[in-house]
Parts: C-alpha cells; sequence; structure tokens
C-alpha cells in the first residue's frame, strides 16, 4: 500500500514538474494579435502655451503655488514631444510596434474648448504626427480625453455641468472630421474612475477637489452620459464612410478579500471602484450597479439628505449608455485586498466615497514592491480580473489600453523586466481560459509627467534625460525585451536582453 501511494506521489510530481516546465516553454500569442505603447498629451508634449494653446486643468494645477507637485515639477516642456515627434516615431520603429496609443489636447485644438476656433498650428502637429507614424505602418490610436480639460470649461464645473455632454461631443466631432480618414481606433475617455474619483474628491489629480460623497458621483453620471453620445455620433455619422470602432478605457484593480468574511465587501468595493463605469455599459440591465445604488440610498437618507447623493440616470439615458463600446478598454497595474469591520466607520470621514463603500483597501508588505508606492507586482490578480470580465460580462473583446510598472532602476530595469514578463504571462493563461483579448499596450513608452509625481516615478521602456534640452530618449533593458516579444511574437521567460547590441530599426525603412 505504502509502496503504490509512493508511485502515485511520484507520478504527481513528476506531471506537475512537466506542466510547469512547459509552463515556461516560450509561448504564443495569437494571430493578429497587437502590441503598441502609450502616453497622453499633457504627459509629454510640452509646449503647454505656444502656438496657441490654450490654458487646461494641469496647466493650471502646476502653475499654482505652493507646488501641488513633486519637486514643483509641470508639464511646460514634458519630453518636448510637440517638437520631438519625429524621435519619437523613431523608437517605436525601433521597438516594432504595431500601433501607438496617445491622446489629444482639447486646449491645443480648440483653445476657445468650442468649434468656433479650429488652431491650425495644433491640427498640424497631430497630422504630422498620424501621418509620421503611418508611413511605418503604425497604426494610431486615438484618446480624445487624457485628464487635461480646458481651464474654461472647469471654471463651469468641469465634468460635474451637465452642459459637458454637448461640449465633449463638439469636441470630439472636429476632431473626427479632422483626422478620422486616417484614424481606426478611438477612445472617449481614459480612466473616468481616475477623472472623477481623484479629481473631484481625493484632490490627488486635477482640478483637485475633495468635494467627496458627491462631486465624484455627479462626475461619474454625466461622464458616462457624455462618452455614450460621442460612441453614438461615432457609430452613426462618421463609422458609415470612416469604419473604425470605439470605446472607452477604463482602470480596474483586482480586489483579493483578506479573508473569508470579505468576500462580499471586496465585490462591492469592485462594484464602486469599476463596475460603476463598466456595469452601465457592458451588463445587460445597464445602469449604476445595484449594491452601489442601494448603498448611497440607504446612506444619504441615515445622514439626513433628502435624496441620494448618487444622481439616477433617466430610463433614456440608460438605454442610451448601455452597449455603448465596441470593445473593453482596459487599464490594470495592481491589486489590493480589502476587509470590512466596525473600524471602517472610523477610517474615513461622512460623506464619502469610501465610507458609503465602508471598506478598507491595502496593499499586502510581501507582495514585491517596484519604483511606485502604490504599485505592487501581484499578477495572479490582473488573471483574477481577466476572468471576472469574461464571466461577468458575457466575454467581451478586451483591449488591454495600459499595463506597467515604475522602477527606479536606471536603464537596467530589471523589476520592470520581471512585471512584463509575469503579466504577460498570466494574460495568456486568460486567453487560453477563453478570454477575447486582442491588444496589449505597455505604458509608457519612455518617461513622462507622472501628475503628481511629476517626473520622480519613471513608467518608460524609454528612460528621458530632463537635464538635456532635447530630452534624450534611452532604451532601457525592458525595452530590449519589448522589441523581441514583438519580433518573436511569443514570450520566453528566460530571455535575457544584450544591451551592448544597439539598438536599430528593423522594418526595413
Ligand atoms: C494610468 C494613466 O492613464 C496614466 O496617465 C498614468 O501615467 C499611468 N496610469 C501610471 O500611473
Amino acid at each position: 500500500m505504502l509502496r503504490l501511494i509512493t508511485i502515485l506521489l511520484a507520478i504527481l510530481a513528476l506531471a506537475y514538474t512537466e506542466k510547469t516546465v512547459s509552463r515556461h516553454e516560450p509561448r504564443s500569442f495569437p494571430d493578429g494579435f497587437l502590441f503598441g505603447t502609450a502616453t497622453a498629451s499633457y504627459q509629454v508634449e510640452g509646449a503647454w502655451d505656444e502656438d496657441g494653446k490654450s490654458e487646461n486643468i494641469w496647466d493650471r494645477l502646476s502653475h499654482t503655488e505652493p507646488c501641488a507637485i513633486k519637486n514643483c515639477d509641470t508639464g511646460d516642456i514634458a519630453d518636448n514631444s510637440y517638437y520631438n515627434y519625429r524621435r519619437d516615431v523613431e523608437m517605436m520603429r525601433e521597438l516594432g510596434l504595431d500601433f501607438y496609443r496617445f491622446s489629444l489636447s482639447w486646449s491645443r485644438v480648440l483653445p476657445t474648448s468650442f468649434p468656433d476656433q479650429i488652431n491650425e498650428a495644433g491640427v498640424n502637429y497631430y497630422n504630422n504626427l498620424i501621418n509620421e507614424m503611418l508611413k511605418y505602418n503604425i497604426q494610431p490610436m486615438i484618446s480624445l480625453y487624457h485628464w487635461d480639460l480646458p481651464q474654461k470649461l472647469q471654471e463651469l464645473g468641469g465634468w460635474t455641468n451637465p452642459h459637458i455632454k454637448d461640449w465633449f461631443t463638439d469636441y470630439s466631432r472636429v476632431m473626427f472630421e479632422l483626422f478620422g480618414d486616417r484614424v481606426k481606433h478611438w477612445f472617449t475617455i481614459n480612466e473616468p474612475r481616475e477623472v472623477c474619483y481623484q479629481g473631484y474628491a481625493a484632490r490627488t489629480l486635477a482640478p483637485a477637489y475633495n468635494i467627496s460623497g458627491m462631486a465624484e458621483y455627479l462626475c461619474a453620471k454625466n461622464l458616462l452620459v457624455a462618452h455614450a453620445k460621442v460612441y453614438h455620433m461615432y457609430d452613426k455619422e462618421f463609422r458609415p464612410h470612416q469604419g473604425g470602432s470605439i470605446g472607452i478605457v477604463l482602470s480596474a484593480k483586482w480586489y483579493e478579500p483578506e479573508t473569508d468574511n470579505d468576500i462580499d465587501a471586496a465585490e462591492e468595493v469592485l462594484q464602486f471602484e469599476w463596475g460603476q463605469y463598466a456595469h452601465p455599459i457592458f451588463s445587460e440591465a445597464g445602469d449604476f450597479p445595484p449594491i452601489m445604488k442601494e448603498k448611497i440610498a440607504a446612506k444619504s437618507a441615515s445622514q439626513g439628505f433628502f435624496r441620494s447623493r448618487l444622481p439616477e440616470f433617466t430610463a433614456e439615458e440608460i438605454e442610451l449608455v448601455k452597449g455603448s463600446a465596441d470593445f473593453f478598454g482596459l487599464n490594470h497595474y495592481t491589486t489590493q485586498l480589502v476587509y470590512r469591520n466596525e473600524s471602517v466607520y472610523e477610517y474615513h470621514s461622512s460623506p464619502s466615497y469610501y465610507d458609503d463603500m465602508e471598506a478598507v483597501l491595502y496593499q499586502s508588505s510581501e507582495w514585491t514592491a517596484t519604483g511606485a508606492t502604490w504599485l505592487k507586482m501581484v499578477p495572479w490578480g490582473f488573471y483574477k480580473l481577466l476572468t471576472k470580465i469574461r464571466e461577468d460580462y458575457s466575454n467581451p473583446p478586451v483591449l488591454i489600453t495600459e499595463n506597467g510598472c515604475a522602477s527606479r532602476e536606471g536603464l537596467d530595469d530589471v523589476t520592470r523586466l520581471t512585471y512584463y514578463k509575469s503579466y504577460l504571462d498570466v494574460m495568456l493563461d486568460a486567453i487560453e481560459d477563453g478570454s477575447d483579448i486582442r491588444v496589449y499596450t505597455a505604458w509608457s513608452l519612455m518617461d513622462n509627467f507622472e501628475w503628481l509625481q511629476g517626473y520622480y516615478d519613471r513608467f518608460g521602456l524609454y528612460e528621458v534625460d530632463y537635464n538635456s534640452p532635447e530630452r534624450t530618449r534611452t532604451p532601457r533593458k525592458s525595452a530590449y525585451l519589448y522589441k523581441e516579444i514583438l519580433r518573436t511574437r511569443t514570450l520566453d521567460m528566460h530571455y535575457e536582453p544584450d544591451m551592448s547590441v544597439p539598438m536599430t530599426i528593423d522594418d526595413g525603412h
């Protein structure tokens, strides 16, 4: 009997070893899978007041005193991409990118915020960038809004003013008219949760308001309706002759219950944090997640409000927003643990977003740190998130629109190298399980202005030298890794880049 058990254990051990070994054989990406990198206008362009561009909320915040941003950094020059776009495209060619995701600066193209004036110099800049990319077969993927609202619109209430749906639709119409003949991939808004919660409630992004428990919900409703209006406008008026696709980019972490007692709390946090935006668009019922509506309504009543602090969609708006995306654009970076006990009521001020959620979120000290305090390396969380999206929303096409980490290791960025390998590895697991993932985007092509962190947190495949007037860009070890993955269309966990070989362009041009 003992002998039999020993043999059985040996067979099991062998099977396990074979599985781990085979998992570490190079793995292929599906045919047609696309790779790219991303940046955003305020984070790279610079030229903040040149050639007719007007002020946006990041210009305003970065120029306020005392400094709102680490080391008093500003995006006034940033990576100087307004002048360096040729070098940027050269880097895309070095990496062998299929596409590049970037955003348009609203205040650069429409200096009054409205379509009554179109700034030709701004339009030329984007035309030059797009045409240069297309010359080398690199597809442009454009975000219409990546956080740099014209200051004038902010003074009118920004995303808390319901008229923003018209302002955003008018702006988007002009962009489709100007660039839609060549741009076939559009994103309306980047990371609504960050726009609304961080901008209007947490003071951690421009306009840096702290009206929590109220403003972030008004913002969410207006933003979703604005997004949906633009989706339908593109669908009806532009898609028939331009033939592209359009969706939204949501930021989503994975939320892991600390113990079995916290399973409901973790699910509720997830529904607040990104279900708030995903449920209205991707669920069959539409509207905000039921749990969110219930919790905020009950809490508002107990606090003496005459109505829920969460605004309601009309029946017409629910229908407008439902299904308003051709794909699920996903930015994912990290995972958090969730617990709920009596202490949560002491933890958060009231009314506030986290008080409504009634949970505490944190990261385990055992998880691998990266170069940004909030961002620990937790690849299994990415796998669970992709599984959840597949299961909850009938397996939508998913475009990974951002993934990556910061590192403080200079050119020899082994942490980032490990991060990319391990996150791509679990993404392939999810694909094997049936997830319809079509695109992967590394954040970022190069170091750039990391919002309140200024130039302190470095996310680039290319390092940018902020002491050089040219903002010289140099490939890091992770750039070599990414290039090899794109060249071979496989992930080899053992691959170690040789940085002594110069980065070259292999696209035959
Ligand atoms: C998501 C945002 O879209 C991007 O602007 C930011 O730099 C990265 N996260 C890294 O924090």
